[in-house]
């Protein structure tokens, strides 16, 4: 009977390379931070408990990566090989085996534990280590095997000869290790190399000395294993990720018309028969129904969609729609709001905080803060709600089945009752009960014949016109 596997993941380094201030642990990748994918397929493959091993920015990165694990301080950063001796005082003294997977390898999945574990468990090796085979293998680990075929070590490529770095398999930085042989291994780790580190690679090499078995488990399919090191990797590595995750929704029966132009976050989730226009942006906590049609054009981030909306050429954050509802072209949708079922937005609408009932239309040129308006209302083009008086917001209530005129200037607190009539171009200043016209206005005037008695009184008076 296997036992839980343990994980540490070795994630205190400084990330040079990406040339940031911030450490590489935390880099947004699809709006996550780069090590909660290593994380996430650690947990999904069962390993428990996951041991962090922090350093460069430890606060922040732990802040950030959440509290369901175990955090181990590597003060400094003096190799992958010392970041694992800091996680070894955490380790269950029951534990049989280790996953040890490094932070910055974010499209790893649970299957590569798996079969880290399930060779461990059946070579009963000292440690299993996954390697690739690359095209490139510039920057990484060297595999070196004997005449015989077996692993018995690996080559940074800062040490490396030519000769060696001309090998093509990697070291990927994932290996399964037996408890006992990790503990036996890591004290005899020496930093006498080109980095002056102490390198966890190094262990296969002090294990096949001792006389231990290594197995190397060569990965089908390289791309799983690939790290981020520079910010062209970041950009690469997250490309694959997310045609992954495009792939993904496909599958599930999400149509994307244009996957190059699709983005959308692992936390976004769509029903089927949606269909994902080109340069569509969905991100964060975002659910979308289904039969919707989004895009093109469209940023949606931390909204709820429900079934058959039609959202495009639109901004939408921190919002809830209902059923059959459409928004675009040319809206901006902001948090608080939520439109009810079959409520259509349409061009150069802003919208703030404001609950919108049923089947109400604001097609054109409005802004609408902090208000409640009911069902089956019309929001004529123009119309403001003037909700801020310098210090203070104020609500603006709108009862169902309102009709307010274009170029209304609606001054909160407000009121209006369901079924009142409000005269376009008036600005409303007092409540107005239900079933009630409010005209505020000035009262036109029409002058009958005014441009002609003008003509001729100019005419009269200096006769030089042409
Ligand atoms: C490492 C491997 C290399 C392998 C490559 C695969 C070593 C010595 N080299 O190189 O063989 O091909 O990964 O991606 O292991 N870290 C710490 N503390 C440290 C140093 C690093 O926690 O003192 C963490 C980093 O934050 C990172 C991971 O370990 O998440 C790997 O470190 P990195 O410097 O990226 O190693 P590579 O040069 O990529
Ligand atoms: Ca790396």
């Amino acid at each position: 009977m296997a036992s839980t596997p343990v994980a540490i993941v070795m994630a205190a380094g400084k990330g040079t390379r990406m040339k940031s201030e911030r450490p590489k642990a935390i880099t947004p990748l699809l709006g996550q931070p780069l090590t909660s994918y290593v994380l996430r397929a650690l947990e999904a493959a069962g390993a428990a408990p996951i041991i962090v091993v922090v350093g460069h920015g430890a606060a922040e990165v732990q802040r950030a990566l959440g509290e369901r694990y175990l955090y181990a301080l590597q003060a400094e950063q003096l190799g992958t090989g010392h970041a694992v001796m800091q996680a070894v005082p955490y380790l269950p003294p029951e534990a049989t085996h280790v996953l040890i997977a490094a932070g910055d390898s974010p499209l790893i999945t649970p299957d590569v534990f798996h079969a880290l574990l399930e060779t461990a468990q059946q070579t009963d090796a000292a440690c299993v280590l996954a390697t690739a085979v690359l095209d490139d293998p510039t920057g990484y680990g060297r595999i070196l095997r004997a005449p015989t075929g077996d692993v018995i070590g690996v080559v940074e490529e800062k040490d490396a000869t030519p000769d060696q770095k001309a090998i093509r398999e990697v070291c990927t930085s994932f290996y399964c290790f037996r408890a006992d042989a990790l503990r036996d291994a890591l004290p005899r780790l020496s930093n006498q190399n080109a980095q002056g580190e102490y390198y966890l690679t190094d262990t296969i090499g002090v294990l096949t000395a001792m006389g231990a078995r290594v197995v190397a488990w060569q990965s089908p399919d390289p791309t799983l294993l690939l790290g981020v090191n520079t910010r062209w990797e970041l950009a690469q590595v997250g490309h694959a990720l997310r045609m992954r995750l495009l792939r993904q929704l496909c599958m599930e029966g999400v149509t994307i018309v244009d996957p190059a132009s699709a983005y959308i976050e692992p936390t976004v989730r769509i029903g089927r028969d949606t269909v994902i226009e080109p340069n569509t942006h969905l991100r964060g906590e975002t659910i979308v129904g289904e039969n919707c049609t989004l895009g093109p054009d469209l940023y949606l981030q931390d909204s709820t969609v429900g079934d058959g909306c039609h959202l495009f050429r639109s901004h939408i954050v921190g919002a809830r729609l209902d059923s059959q509802v459409s928004v675009g072209p040319f809206a901006h949708i902001r948090p608080g709001t939520v439109l009810h079922t079959g409520v259509r937005v349409g061009d150069f609408v802003e919208i703030k905080n404001v609950e919108i009932g049923e089947g109400t239309k604001v097609l054109h040129l409005t802004y609408l803060g902090d208000a409640t308006i009911g069902k089956h209302t019309n929001i004529g083009a123009g119309t403001i709600t003037c909700n801020y008086d310098g210090e203070r917001k104020h609500r603006t209530v709108i009862g169902d089945g309102v009709f307010v005129g274009s170029h209304a200037t609606l001054v909160a607190p407000l009121t209006i009752g369901d079924g009142a009539y409000i005269a376009a171009g008036s600005p409303i200043t007092d409540d107005v009960p239900p079933e009630s016209l409010a005209i505020a206005r000035s009262y036109q005037t029409v002058k009958a014949g005014w441009v002609r008695k003008r003509r001729e009184s100019k005419q009269g008076a200096g006769g030089n016109e042409q």
